[in-house]
């Protein structure tokens, strides 16, 4: 009898369900019922922690593909804090419940926080196969994390649905989309829907040049502009700070979010009329798009070959449009953020959009 665990860990995508569903079938398909008993541990690393799960059939796999959010629930718990634990108590929690079920193996889907502690359980001897699940793309070692693009054609429409209202009222208007650390959402969602300026982390911006092309447009008789902001975007002033320095800039920030800052300092500079819209989660919501839900069964079933052949401590990853292994200690604790020189980037200067700078 083979048993699987499963669990999703940290901030939901689209795309969760529809991966699950990929390993098992062909988890089931390969042994049958008879043989495969799965576990899908609850809310995350909580559920190995506290022993809590559902034993699931395959039955439980049908019917998801298409639907958001995770079956199994999900939590933060972040890498950090269960390291520094003296002992690890909370590590040792989860090789306790691996053992006491008898555990083959540890499906996990996750993000970047995730794929840390996945790395640590595989270090600390248990075999574990995961999954490459954000809407930020920022995972190591892969081109196109699952929920990346069902995400991005939420955030294209809300730019798609902007320019009607932006251009009926002569208005700015400022979008800000999810990333804090990597810019990839943004980059994508403003070049797809056709923004004047886009502001990302990796790109430090100049308000003053970012004012420059609105007056520009302005000038050109353009009726509005529309701004892609990335809610890790931060000034050139700010990327001189040292860590400390920017935490505590940001704390004292009168500000809730970086767009309603941007959209005051170009209120003083210009009389232009600027609003804000923050889609915020909506774009980890709702169903995974044809796309993803592709994406997402090719990598689940990559995942049951890995489970299939004992190919542990290996993330399934799009990579140069085919499937592969990318091994746990290569992709833990690296971060994959727009480099300057994107094709993307490149193409958008081109075609005249500013990233500020
Ligand atoms: O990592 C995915 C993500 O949606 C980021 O884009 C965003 O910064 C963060 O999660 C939001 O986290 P939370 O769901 O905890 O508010």
């Amino acid at each position: 009898m083979k048993k699987i665990g499963f669990l999703t860990s940290g901030g939901d995508c689209q795309g969760l369900n529809a991966t699950m569903r990929g390993v098992a079938k062909h988890l089931f398909e390969h042994y049958g019922s008879s043989e495969l008993k799965v576990y899908g541990f609850k809310d995350g690393y909580k559920g190995l922690i506290n022993n809590e799960y559902d034993v699931l059939t395959s039955s439980d796999f049908s019917g998801i593909l298409n639907l958001g959010g995770t079956i199994l629930g999900t939590s933060r718990v972040p890498f950090k804090e269960l390291k520094n634990e003296e002992g690890m108590p909370r590590v040792k929690k989860m090789k306790e419940t691996y053992n006491l079920l008898g555990l083959d193996c540890l499906v996990i889907l996750g993000g970047n926080g995730t794929h840390k502690t996945a790395n640590l359980l595989s270090e600390e001897g248990l075999n574990v196969v995961t999954l490459p699940k954000t809407i930020d793309n920022d995972i190591w070692g892969m081109d196109m994390t699952f929920g990346f693009h069902s995400a991005l054609g939420v955030a294209t429409d809300v730019i798609d649905r902007l320019h009607s209202t932006a251009t009926s009222h002569s208005r700015i208007f400022i979008v800000e989309v999810m990333g804090h650390k990597a810019g990839w959402l943004t980059l994508y969602a403003g070049v797809a829907g056709g923004v004047e300026v886009i502001l990302l982390p990796e790109i430090p911006y100049n308000i003053d040049k970012v004012v420059d092309v609105l007056e520009a447009r302005r000038q050109a008789k353009k009726k509005f502009s529309i701004l892609a902001v990335a809610e890790g975007a931060i000034s050139q002033e700010e990327a001189k700070m040292s860590k400390k320095e920017f935490r505590q800039a940001r704390e004292n920030m009168k500000y809730s979010n970086i767009s309603y800052r941007i959209a005051d300092e170009i209120a003083q500079r210009t009389d232009l009329e600027v609003r804000v819209t923050i889609p915020g989660h909506v774009q980890r919501g709702g169903d995974p798009s044809a796309y993803d839900r592709v994406l997402s069964t090719r990598l689940g079933a990559k995942a049951a070959e890995l489970i299939i052949n004992k190919k542990y401590g290996y993330m399934a990853a799009l990579k140069d449009n085919e499937i592969v292994p990318v091994p746990l200690s290569e992709v833990a604790g690296k971060l994959k953020t727009v480099p300057l020189d994107s094709e993307v980037i490149k193409a958008a200067r081109e075609i005249g959009i500013s990233f500020g700078d």
